[in-house]
């Protein structure tokens, strides 16, 4: 008979197994939505068990990129929360117009969305020339998606609204090609951002970020991946750089603590402080 226990025991074995043959870490995952996903990903595998899933999922690269899919939570939309993007403009930006150049790091960016909403945002606020956008994701598959900018043109009603509503100066049309059922998003925008694969829980941290947006991601994570992961992003963030997390996170008074101030409470959006000499 088959228990929950010996499920989670499985499951364990394999989340091991993945980790010492690809390298991709989902010990620290929040059991409940990974044993969700999992689960839904092995009804539709053929296989009656994770244990017998499990041999050929460790040779098999092809299919453990089946079930990479199956675990990550890839959705995404442009101007996701409009009123973050509006604090964004309304907080964030008018001290980023204070640098000469600003470097953007979109950790867990899905299919690009939110770093397309930024790119947008910036160039209506003048930032033409003195922006990088750098969009990371765990799922190559997703990154790909990114980089081709393709999106069903049926969601672009919705994007309107939010970009509305997020304070956009323009019009969203220009931001995009329409081509029969998909909308292909302009290339002026593809040409500041640079798309990568990276995983937050296993690679190493990104130099001097002015801004980092990790949205939606951490709430996948137990508490200890939580903490490595703010640790990545602090990290890789300049003094005075702002770290926007979803609307669903925030970080603890010990991590605030002397070292972050909350700009926009209710948006998440923190600023690192400048050393104390
Ligand atoms: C729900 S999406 C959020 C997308 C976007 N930030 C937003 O808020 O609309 C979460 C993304 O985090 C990615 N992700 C999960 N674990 C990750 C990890 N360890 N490193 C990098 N990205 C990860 C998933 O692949 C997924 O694309």
């Amino acid at each position: 008979m088959i228990t929950d226990e010996l499920v989670d025991i499985e499951i364990k074995l394999l989340m091991d197994g993945v980790y010492q043959v690809y390298g991709y870490d989902f010990r620290e995952y929040s059991e409940a939505s990974l044993r969700r996903r999992l689960t839904q990903w092995l009804s539709n595998s053929g296989f009656a068990t994770f244990s017998l899933a499990q041999s050929q999922l460790l040779r098999d690269r092809a299919l453990f990129d089946t079930l990479l899919r199956g675990i990550t939570v890839n959705v995404s939309e442009m101007f996701r929360d409009p009123a973050f993007f509006k604090a964004v403009r309304e907080h964030v930006v008018p001290h980023l117009k204070t640098y000469p150049f600003v470097k953007i790091w979109h950790a867990g960016c899905a299919s690009g969305e939110e770093a397309y909403s930024m790119a947008i945002l910036l160039l209506e606020e003048g930032f033409k020339g003195r922006f990088r956008i750098y969009a990371t994701d765990i799922n190559e598959e997703v990154i790909r998606k990114a980089q081709e900018g393709i999106y069903p043109l049926k969601e672009m009603q919705h994007f309107t609204r939010n970009y509305q509503q997020a304070g956009g100066t323009g019009s969203f049309s220009d931001y995009y090609t329409a081509r029969y059922e998909h909308a292909i998003i302009s290339p002026k925008l593809r040409e500041n951002i640079v798309f990568a694969a990276h995983n937050l829980a296993v690679d190493s941290d990104f130099g001097e970020m002015n801004l980092i947006l990790c949205r939606n991601v951490m709430i996948y994570f137990k508490q200890p991946l939580k903490e490595k992961v703010l640790g990545l992003l602090d990290r890789s963030l300049t003094h005075g750089g702002y770290l926007c997390l979803g609307t669903k996170e925030s970080l603890n008074q010990r991590q605030i603590a002397g070292h972050y101030e909350a700009i926009a409470p209710r948006m998440q959006i923190y600023r690192k402080q400048y050393a104390k000499k």
